[in-house]
């Protein structure tokens, strides 16, 4: 069975309903992990107001007895704490048209999905279209991400993200588990503090200014196994598969893997990944390829980076125009953020996550965590007696 999840649910509706299908049975389910994630996703200088509202509460529906799962489909509620100030324009069945009306949005913002959902389902105004293209369902797919990240973890695999740019700042990737642990506890998701200034500071002028600001962000996974994916078919290649769960986070607009964009400006004898002889394990000089060769990971860490845009609530509103109308306007403002690069990053950490555990249960068999443990053992041992000289 495959692994996935789905979710239901709206911005400023009663929260969200998550269901994660096909995790094994036997994996111990923390809470707290999910709670740190959920807070890693509301971090960031330069985060909206309503970054301090949300308070992310969650509770397990099912799939999950006495801390472990249980093989059936797992449900976790995330609750709106903000849902009573909205129910007169969101309830299910009885909608306030006074409060309903005040909620229209009829100026499209440029760069959000409001034009393009309203042409999509033929609305009248775009409230139906951002409550559910809002980036507060990746809140949602962290729950889902983090449980994905557990089972990885018990794995002995870390999947782990830092900020590498915020506008034309620039953030160095952390290179030891100290530094990894500094850029996990930082606010705007870097290694060292004078980064973090050079980053607030991009950040409060484009706030100023009404603006807001983009970046990238790298996730890093170590200790994969190889083998892991498939050449076998375009849409079972991992390293497609990570680009579209990575492309999918709202306002993503480049994934790159290893060396990516950079890698095309060079000779192949310079990109590459030689084997060397190391003691008496044949390994890799370099990681340019990023972990994966023709869709299967290569036991190297797996390196993908994610280009966001800047997100397109600005303070200082775009031109637009009144569907209702038709004349020329300034864009509709949603309360909102100016920077979400280092929370964008905690999401591409989930997203990272769920792909790597599809890929793990597609291969090893997803029922019981101790079987899969057992199989993906062995393949792991195959393949040191293969690299061994
Ligand atoms: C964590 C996170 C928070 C976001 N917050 C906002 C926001 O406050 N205001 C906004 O206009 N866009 C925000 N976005 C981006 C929009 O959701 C996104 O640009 C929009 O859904 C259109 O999708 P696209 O940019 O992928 O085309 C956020 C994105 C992420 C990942």
């Amino acid at each position: 069975m495959s692994l996935r999840f789905l979710t239901c649910g709206e911005s400023h509706g009663k929260g969200y309903l998550i269901i994660l299908e096909g995790m094994p049975c036997g994996l111990a389910i923390s809470k707290e992990l999910i709670e740190q994630d959920l807070t890693r996703r509301r971090r960031g200088y330069g985060r909206g107001e309503r970054m301090k509202l949300e308070k992310d509460e969650f509770e397990f529906f099912g799939g999950v007895r006495g801390g472990f799962t249980t093989g059936n489909p797992i449900g976790v509620v995330l609750r709106n704490s903000e849902w009573e100030k909205w129910r007169g324009a969101m309830d299910p069945f009885k909608v306030d048209k006074e409060e309903a009306a005040q909620k229209a949005v009829t100026r499209p913002r440029p760069g959000h999905a409001d034009f393009a959902g309203m042409a999509k389902f033929g609305f009248e105004e775009a409230r139906n279209v951002l409550e559910r293209a809002s980036a507060r369902a990746t809140a949602a797919w962290t729950v889902a991400g983090a449980i994905c990240k557990t089972f990885l973890i018990e794995l002995g695999i870390t999947v782990r993200s830092a900020v590498t740019s915020i506008g034309t700042e620039t953030a160095d990737l952390p290179e030891s588990d100290e530094k990894w642990a500094e850029a996990y506890s930082s606010d705007m998701g870097v290694t060292e503090r004078n980064m973090e200034a050079r980053l607030r500071r991009a950040i409060d002028e484009a706030g100023q200014s009404g603006d807001s600001l983009g970046g990238t962000f790298a996730v890093v996974v170590k200790n994969v196994p190889a083998g892991i994916g498939s050449y076998g078919e375009w849409d079972r290649r991992l390293d497609g598969r990570l680009a579209q769960a990575l492309m999918a986070i709202p306002s993503a607009k480049g994934v790159e893997i290893g060396g990516g964009f950079e890698l095309s400006k060079k000779p192949g004898s310079e990109v590459h990944d030689e084997f060397v002889l190391l003691s008496d394990q044949w390994d890799r000089g370099s990681n340019n390829a990023g972990g994966i060769e023709g869709g299967v990971t290569n036991g190297q860490d797996i390196l993908v980076r994610v280009a966001l845009k800047p997100i397109p609530t600005l303070k200082k509103p775009l031109h637009t125009f009144d569907v209702q109308t038709k004349q020329g306007a300034t864009a509709h403002v949603e309360r909102g953020d100016v920077c979400v690069v280092p929370a964008a990053c905690v999401v591409g950490e989930a997203m990272t996550s769920l792909v790597l555990a599809q890929a793990i249960c597609e291969q090893f068999g997803g029922d019981r965590m101790e079987d899969l443990k057992g199989r993906l053992k062995e393949h792991i041992e195959r393949t040191r007696r293969m690299l061994h000289a």
